[in-house]
């Protein structure tokens, strides 16, 4: 019996993650295994209601569970950052969920706005640092509000947090078996002291313990181009947080939108939380025209994650035959031709 803490959070995330927890309902009975929620109601509302975006018990209540599922956080009554950081970024930190994991897939019969790139081209995952870099939060003002104003904002490297994600993608490069390739997103050529860092972990772990795994580097803005140009080159990728940050949301363009990306945040030898990336997007709340799908591809990496890969892969053929159907004509809210519910309601009957 598997305990999942559910934070539905704003705007369109409850009613995304009604119709992923659907999909989990059928998926779990087909594979013969059992969950049990938690609701927590962590988001917008509640900080305007408590003035509080997370109850300071929350991190340790939650480390309790075996998964966390995340609608989306994000409130238009609520300023920009408050939610972000105090519910998303607290919880990355506080349970130390180290990865984030963005496959960037791209599903048959979804539109790709590259010009000739079809399933066959688009398939790898980013391993996105998750709690270092310029989101480790050193830095600050001087003389604030004058004309001699500085600000600074630290990029924080650790050789421990770079080996760390080095190897989790190194291992995800080996169980993928497909190029056994990683590449390294970097800039190394400008940003000399951080990015040598990675460079010679990636290096050093590589060949002492990865010989089976071929090593490639890029600098990040020519992976920007490769991305679109080239997305083939890529199987797995390992980046520092800022700019693992720019790239997923490229990758998420490419393999058909924010309607159906999906990411999960990861600790390894803790609890990991998985969202649909795309936000809360308020003007579509309550229209039942957001597309599920997302959520329910962040099921399907949650049970990848807890080790149930009869009901992940369950989940994905689903997906897949749904969109095979071509009964859904767009990932983009309100033009899919289906609603929300009836998205969920059609993938968990395709579940078997
Ligand atoms: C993401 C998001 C977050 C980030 C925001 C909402 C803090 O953009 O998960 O990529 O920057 O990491
Ligand atoms: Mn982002």
């Amino acid at each position: 019996m598997y305990k999942i803490a559910v934070i539905p959070g704003d705007g369109t995330g409850p009613e995304v993650i009604r119709e992923a927890l659907k999909v989990a309902d059928t998926a779990t009975r087909f594979a013969g295994i059992q969950c049990e929620y938690e609701e927590f109601d962590f988001g917008g509302d509640r900080f305007l209601r408590t003035g509080e975006a997370l109850p300071d018990t929350a991190a340790n209540e939650l480390s309790q569970f075996d998964a966390i599922l995340l609608g989306a956080v994000g409130h238009p009554d609520v300023a920009p950052g408050i939610l972000e950081k105090g519910i998303l970024l607290r919880l990355r930190f506080e349970l130390d969920q180290y990865i984030n994991l963005r496959p960037v897939k791209l599903y048959p019969n979804v539109d790709c706005p590259l010009k000739d790139k079809g399933p066959e081209h688009i398939d790898f995952v980013v391993i996105r640092e998750n709690t270092e870099g310029l989101y480790g939060g050193m830095g600050g003002f001087q003389y604030k509000g004058t004309p001699q104003e500085v600000s600074t904002q630290v990029h924080l490297t650790t050789r421990f947090g770079a080996e760390r994600a080095i190897r989790f993608a190194f291992d995800v490069a080996r169980k993928r078996d497909r190029m056994k390739q990683l590449h390294l997103v970097g800039k190394t050529n400008v940003l000399t002291f951080v990015h040598d860092t990675w460079w010679r972990a990636f290096n050093e772990v590589g060949e002492a313990d990865y010989p089976d795994i071929r090593r490639e580097y890029a600098h990040v803005d020519a992976t920007c181009m490769w991305f679109v140009k080239n997305p083939e080159w890529f199987d797995v990728i390992v980046v520092e947080n800022m700019f693992g940050d720019i790239i997923t949301d490229l990758g998420a363009m490419i393999q058909g939108g924010m309607g159906i990306a999906a990411g999960g945040n990861i600790n390894p030898a803790g609890v990991s939380m998985f969202e649909p990336i795309g936000g809360s997007a308020p003007k579509y709340t309550a229209q039942n025209v957001i597309n599920p799908l997302a959520c329910i591809c962040a099921v399907q990496m949650m049970f990848e994650q807890l080790g149930e890969e009869e009901a992940a892969a369950s989940i994905e053929k689903a997906v897949v035959s749904a969109l095979e159907s071509g009964k859904i004509k767009s990932m983009s809210a309100g033009r899919m031709g289906m609603s929300t519910t009836e998205i969920g309601d059609f993938v968990a009957s395709l579940v078997a």
